[in-house]
C-alpha cells in the first residue's frame, strides 16, 4: 500500500467509511442483477462484458455479449478471428477500436501467457485497451485481486457519500475518491464490492435526477444526503461542444448494389466499409459530379432523406443523395455490396442507421433471382 493509501485509509477509517461495506455487501447479495457474466464469471468474459460496457447501457450489449462468446468463445478463437467477422459481430456497438484493441490485446494474451488472461494488475493494464478501470474490474471480480474498479458510477456514489464537491474531471479529485474507495475495498471480496458500488449507481445513486435514497444501504453514512439534496453531485466542468459536420451521404446504386468505401487506417470508425460521403451538403447535381469522379455516370440523382449521428466529438448532420448508374469497376478502396453481404459479412457503422431500411429496400438479393 502507498503512502497515500495508507492516508486515506486512516481518513477514511476515521470517517467510518469501513462500516457501510457489509451493509452494501448484503444489499448487492439480494439485489444483484443476473447477468450472463455474472453466473459465469470467467477472465475473458469479465473482459469482454466490461468493453462492452464502456460506452453501451447494459440491456443494449446482453445480445451483443451472447452472440460474441458464442462465435468466439476463447481468448485464441478472439485473437483468429477474421476482421470482417468481428466487426460485424460489433456492428451497432459504436467504438469499434474497442473491438480491434479486444483482438490486438487477445493477440498478445495468446503469444505472451498461453491464451489465459494474466492474474495481475499490471500486467491487464499493460494489454491494448485496458485501462485502469478494466483492469482493476477484470483483477477483482474474475480474480479476486484486492484493487478498485473506478467508473463514472463510483465517483458519483462517493462524491455523494463523502459530500466531495470537487470537479470529477480533474485528476486530483479523481484521485481522493479513487483512495477513499481503496480504502473502503475489503480485501476478502473486491469484485463483490466493486460490481456492489456500480450497481448502486446504476440502480439506486441515479445520475441526473434524484436519486432513490430510500433504497440505499449507505443512507446512514451519507453524508451528501445530510447536506441535503445529493444529486447536485458530483460536480463536473461543462464539456467542450461537439463540432458538427455537414456531409452528403452518397448512395451510389447499380443493378442492385451499393458503392462502399473503406474509412481510412486511422480515426473515425477506421477501417470500416462505409456509405462514401462528401463534406458539405451537395446539390444531387454536385454529389453526381462527386460519384462521376469515381466512374458513375449516374442517370438519376435525387434527395434520399436526412439522417444525423452523435460520435463522443462530432455530430454529423447528413443529407443523402441516390444516384443511380450503370455498373462500373470501382476504384481502389471502394467495392459493391448485394442486400445478403451487407446483412451478413459488413459492418455498416450505425452512423448510417437513418438510410439502412431504404438501402434494404433498393438493394437486390442474390438468391431471389
Ligand atoms: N457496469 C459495468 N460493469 C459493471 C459491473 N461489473 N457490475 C455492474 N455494473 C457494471
Amino acid at each position: 500500500m502507498t503512502d497515500t493509501e495508507m492516508e486515506a485509509k486512516k481518513t477514511a477509517d476515521g470517517r467510518g467509511l469501513r462500516r457501510l461495506v457489509p451493509p452494501l455487501l448484503a444489499w448487492y447479495g439480494r439485489q444483484r442483477r443476473a447477468f450472463p457474466w455474472r453466473e459465469e464469471p470467467t477472465p475473458y468474459r469479465i473482459w469482454v462484458s466490461e468493453i462492452m460496457l464502456q460506452q453501451t447501457r447494459i440491456e443494449a450489449a446482453l445480445p451483443y455479449f451472447e452472440r460474441f462468446m458464442a462465435a468466439l468463445p476463447t481468448v485464441a478463437a478472439l485473437a483468429g478471428a477474421e476482421e470482417d467477422r468481428l466487426m460485424k459481430l460489433w456492428e451497432g456497438l459504436g467504438y469499434y477500436s474497442r473491438a480491434r484493441n479486444l483482438q490486438k490485446a487477445a493477440k498478445v494474451i495468446v503469444a505472451e501467457y498461453g491464451g489465459e488472461l494474466p492474474a495481475s494488475y499490471e500486467r491487464l493494464l499493460a494489454l491494448p485497451g485496458i485501462g485502469e478501470y478494466t483492469a482493476g474490474a477484470i483483477a477483482s471480480i474474475a480474480f479476486g485481486l484486492p484493487v478498485p474498479a473506478v467508473d463514472g458510477n463510483v465517483l458519483r456514489v462517493c462524491a455523494r457519500l463523502l459530500d466531495d464537491e470537487g470537479d470529477i474531471t480533474r485528476a486530483p479529485v479523481k484521485k481522493r475518491l479513487r483512495d477513499a474507495v481503496c480504502a473502503m475495498l475489503p480485501p476478502e471480496s473486491p469484485g463483490d464490492f466493486n460490481q456492489a458500488v456500480m450497481e448502486l449507481g446504476e440502480t439506486v445513486c441515479l445520475p441526473n435526477t434524484v436519486p432513490l435514497c430510500g433504497e440505499c444501504p449507505l443512507r446512514g453514512g451519507c453524508l451528501g444526503r445530510q447536506a441535503g439534496r445529493p444529486e447536485r453531485l458530483p460536480v463536473r466542468s461543462e464539456k467542450k461542444a461537439r463540432r458538427v459536420e455537414r456531409r452528403t451521404v452518397l448512395i451510389v446504386l447499380a443493378a442492385g448494389r451499393v458503392l462502399l468505401r473503406r474509412r481510412g487506417a486511422k480515426g473515425l470508425l477506421a477501417g470500416l466499409w462505409e456509405l462514401p460521403s462528401a463534406e458539405g451538403w451537395l446539390t444531387p447535381e454536385e454529389a453526381a459530379a462527386v460519384a462521376a469522379g469515381w466512374g458513375a455516370e449516374p442517370w438519376k440523382a435525387e434527395p434520399a432523406g436526412e439522417g444525423k449521428h452523435i460520435f463522443s466529438h462530432i455530430e454529423w448532420h447528413m443529407q443523402g443523395v441516390r444516384l443511380d448508374t450503370p455498373p462500373f469497376d470501382p476504384p481502389a478502396g471502394f467495392r459493391w455490396a448485394d442486400g445478403r453481404q451487407l446483412r451478413e459479412e459488413t459492418a455498416l457503422p450505425s452512423a448510417f442507421r437513418a438510410y439502412s431500411s431504404r438501402l434494404s429496400a433498393w438493394l437486390r438479393e442474390p438468391d431471389a433471382g
